[in-house]
This record gives structure tokens, C-alpha cells and sequence, in this order.
């Protein structure tokens, strides 16, 4: 196992279809869908930049160029908008990608699971710690506090061991989840013994659900390469972490803040309620036109 406990690159597995979202994502990806105004993708990477990581690695697949024009100076843009003396915007599209981020982009040639994408992204993470990011799953941090992916690279760098967030899920909704179970290891820390993907309730070990936010040591790139198909006949995450369970301890994280579903539509509505209540612009208004709706 490599040593260092710096978190300097996160993962974005983007190359999912989004069929939950069609028609919308027939054409558009998924993780450029917006909460308010800004994309899904936008929130996960300044997620993960709150963290103190730099290095932002996309597994991509066709149909993803939005994301890495998102991602890219806009000259025409930024030109117009100087020309317009519109100041304050230039700065807001400069700031999607500061100075000191690098973006990366590897391609999933294959739908072939999570676990895939992940070890598409080995060539650019190389031997060293780091973060996936699932961009369906947008959490926000309690109040004023860290950001959940901040929270976890501070645990990692205490311990140095893999950590999966984790939250409890309603006992009918744990065929959505990794679901895990484990033994009190002091503070949000759970040392898991048991993981397994989206069981049947009436196998689920316990309730308690695999967010998407991980920071895992690169001995997982290993696991994935020998791992046979899981449940949906893909490549599972899930599964290579039960075999790295194996030789290195694995740590459930419980964050503080909240999760909503974005790869879902019932969560994505109840995000873009939330987060325009608390948008500086418009979440005043916005409460006084969900106040006087006769629901
Ligand atoms: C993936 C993981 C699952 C995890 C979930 C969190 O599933 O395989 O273990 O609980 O993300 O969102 P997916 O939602 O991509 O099917």
C-alpha cells in the first residue's frame, strides 16, 4: 500500500446513459442536467476542489463532449461578455475551471459497470489514494460546515484507509444500494465486514447505504481487474471492495449533511426545491411562490 494520505485526484465515473432522465438525456448527458444553475457535474467537482484536490479525471464515454467543453475556456463567450462590460459573469464562467485545477478525460469504451470506470481511470490516478465522485448523488454539507467529500479526505488522512460514505436507506429501497455492515471504530468511522451490492431487503445485512463518495487506496485497481461480473452483469465497485476487504481494512463513513438522489427524479426535484430555497438570487421570491401554491 502506498503511504501517502494526501487525496490529490478524484474520479468522475460520467459515461452512464442517464436512461432514468429520458427524454432529457437523449442527446445532453445526465450529469449536465442543472439544480438551479448549475450543472450536477459543476457541484461533484467543487466538491471535491473544497477538498484541496486538483487533479479531476472524468471517465467519459460518446454523447459526453458537454462535460468537457463545460470544463474548457469558452473564448467566443468570455470575449462577448468582456466586450459587454458584464464583469461579474466573465468571472463566474472563469471560475468553473480555476487556475490551479487540472481536468483530465479517459474515455469507458464499454458500459461495463461502475468497477470498469473506475479502472479506466488507473492510467491517470496511478499509485496513489483518491476520490470517486458519483454526480447523481449531490450532497451538501451541514450549515457552514465541510463539503462530505472535505469530510472524508480529513478521516483518510488520519487513518490511511479506504472509506465508502455512508447513510441509512429505507429497508425497502436497499436494492438501490451497496449496503454494509460493520463494528464502531470511533467517531463516524465503521470498520465494514460485510458488503454487498443492491441485496433484496430480506438479504440486506443491514440498512445502512453506500453513498456515492469514496476515497479508496489504489490497491482496489487490482481487485477490479480480476473481478468477475456482479449483480446486472457489470463490473461492480461494490465487489471489488469485498475482495480488498480481504487484506486491508475498509471503513464505513458517516458524513454530516445531506444526499439527494439526482439519478432519480423524485430526488432531483426535491434538490432543485432545496437548493433554489437557498439560492442569494432567487430563494426569496421562490418561498413566497411555493407559500401561496394551494397544495
Ligand atoms: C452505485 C453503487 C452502489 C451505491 C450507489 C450510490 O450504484 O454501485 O453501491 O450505493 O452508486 O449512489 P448506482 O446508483 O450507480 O446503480
Amino acid at each position: 500500500m502506498s503511504n501517502q494520505t494526501r487525496v490529490r485526484k478524484a474520479v468522475f465515473p460520467v459515461a452512464g446513459l442517464g436512461t432514468r432522465f429520458l427524454p432529457a438525456t437523449k442527446a445532453s448527458p445526465k450529469e449536465m442536467l442543472p439544480v438551479v444553475d448549475k450543472p450536477l457535474i459543476q457541484y461533484a467537482v467543487e466538491e471535491a476542489y473544497e477538498a484541496g484536490i486538483r487533479d479531476m479525471v472524468f471517465v467519459t464515454g460518446r454523447s459526453k463532449r458537454a462535460i468537457e467543453d463545460h470544463f474548457d475556456t469558452a473564448y467566443e463567450l468570455e470575449n462577448e461578455l468582456k466586450q459587454a462590460g458584464k464583469q461579474a459573469m466573465l468571472e463566474l464562467v472563469r471560475s468553473i475551471s480555476p487556475a490551479d485545477m487540472n481536468c483530465l478525460f479517459v474515455r469507458q469504451p464499454r458500459s461495463l459497470g461502475l468497477g470498469h470506470a473506475v479502472l479506466c481511470a488507473e492510467p491517470l490516478v496511478g499509485n496513489e489514494p483518491f476520490a470517486v465522485i458519483l454526480a447523481d448523488d449531490l450532497m451538501v454539507g451541514e450549515n457552514d460546515g465541510p463539503g462530505v467529500m472535505a469530510q472524508m479526505t480529513a478521516a483518510f488522512q488520519k487513518q490511511g484507509r479506504s472509506l465508502l460514505a455512508v447513510q441509512e436507506v429505507p429497508l425497502e429501497q436497499t436494492r438501490r444500494y451497496g449496503i454494509v455492515k460493520g463494528e464502531p471504530a470511533g467517531g463516524a468511522l465503521m470498520r465494514i465486514d460485510e458488503i454487498v451490492e443492491k441485496p433484496a431487503p430480506e438479504k440486506a445485512p443491514s440498512r445502512m447505504g453506500v453513498a456515492g463518495r469514496y476515497v479508496l487506496t489504489p490497491a482496489i485497481f487490482d481487485e477490479i481487474r480480476n473481478q468477475p461480473k456482479g449483480v446486472g452483469g457489470e463490473i461492480q465497485l461494490t465487489d471489488a471492495i469485498e475482495r480488498l476487504m480481504t487484506h486491508e481494512a475498509v471503513y464505513a463513513f458517516q458524513y454530516q449533511g445531506k444526499r439527494y438522489d439526482c439519478g432519480s427524479k423524485e430526488g432531483f426535484l426535491q434538490a432543485t426545491v432545496e437548493l433554489a430555497l437557498q439560492h442569494p438570487e432567487v430563494g426569496g421570491s421562490f418561498r413566497d411562490y411555493l407559500k401561496n401554491l394551494s397544495i
